[in-house]
């Protein structure tokens, strides 16, 4: 059940001191992150700087090294409901090499944790679900044979089917058209209305810039800035105003939003 978003701020993803280690490499290197109900909180940094780690981290696929991570007030295992969470990875092939129709991938997001078979009206979520992503005439083709960027939606579907309160997308429309970001914008303006929490990891704010409430961007494993989204550089030409340079002590900061091609709002 969603509650409304004039309760008092809720913690629905909390990260505290999170470290994570592979064999010599710090990948994290003490993340604090906190988003409140009602938040669509953009993750952004440059490639290789911890992002899909971090996301993944809060999920329970990888074991942090240090630190502790809480979902939806549980510590990330066994006693957070799974149920409330939808997850898109990474550009990950969404047929996995079985050939699996797209209704297939997509009411595979309804069993989770002990859930192992369909609940009662699952063509009627799945077909909802396709809708939302555009490809609701395309249930019963192979996902192998759609595009890459349908094969995306897909996984967008997948993770819509459950209905969830916390959404956790990694760079979602990358390499989705233009015409399907906006319609996965307004599906996600509609569902953050109504409630939804959003994680989402990208490259650039693009179409879903005016449902991002705060931007954190790491570098080399590190918050490095927490606050209001960057801006990007064209539409601050379009509305004339002086190009502003980030903070000059902060050479971290200002290293980001220039390897992002952004810039931060003062
Ligand atoms: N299990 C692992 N073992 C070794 N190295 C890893 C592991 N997981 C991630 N890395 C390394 O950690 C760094 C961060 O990877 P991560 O995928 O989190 O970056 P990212 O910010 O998501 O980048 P991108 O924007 O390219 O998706 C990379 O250098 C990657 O090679
Ligand atoms: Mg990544």
């Amino acid at each position: 059940m969603r509650m409304s978003t004039d309760h008092p701020a809720v913690t629905v993803v909390e990260a505290r001191a999170l470290h994570f280690r592979a064999g010599a490499s710090h990948i994290l290197r003490g993340v604090d992150l906190t988003v409140r109900r009602g938040e669509v909180v953009a993750l952004l940094g440059a490639n290789g700087s911890g992002k899909s780690t971090l996301v993944k981290s809060l999920v329970g696929i990888n074991a942090p090294t240090q630190g502790e991570a809480r979902l939806l007030g549980a510590p990330v295992g066994s006693g957070v409901d799974w149920s409330r969470v939808g997850y898109v990875p990474q550009r990950s092939g969404a047929g996995g090499g079985i050939p699996s129709t797209a209704q297939e991938v997509v009411a595979s997001g309804l069993l989770h944790g002990r859930r192992l078979r369909l609940p009662r009206g699952w063509r009627e979520r799945v077909a909802a679900a396709l809708d939302q992503v555009g490809l609701g005439d395309r249930g019963g083709d192979p996902v192998h044979l759609l595009s890459g960027g349908q094969q995306q939606r897909i996984l967008i579907a997948r993770a819509l089917v459950r209905e969830p309160d916390l959404l956790i997308l990694d760079e979602p429309v990358a390499g989705v058209d233009v015409a399907s970001q906006e319609a996965f914008a307004a599906t996600m303006r509609r569902l953050v209305d109504d409630g939804l929490t959003v994680l989402v990891v990208l490259h650039e704010l693009g179409e879903l810039e005016p449902l991002v409430t705060r931007a954190v961007v790491l570098g080399h494993g590190k918050v490095v800035h927490d606050g209001a989204p960057p801006r990007p550089r064209e539409d601050h030409d379009r509305a004339g105003h002086r190009h502003q340079h980030p903070h000059a002590d902060d050479n971290t900061l200002g290293e980001q939003a220039r390897a992002l091609d952004l810039e931060v709002r003062p």
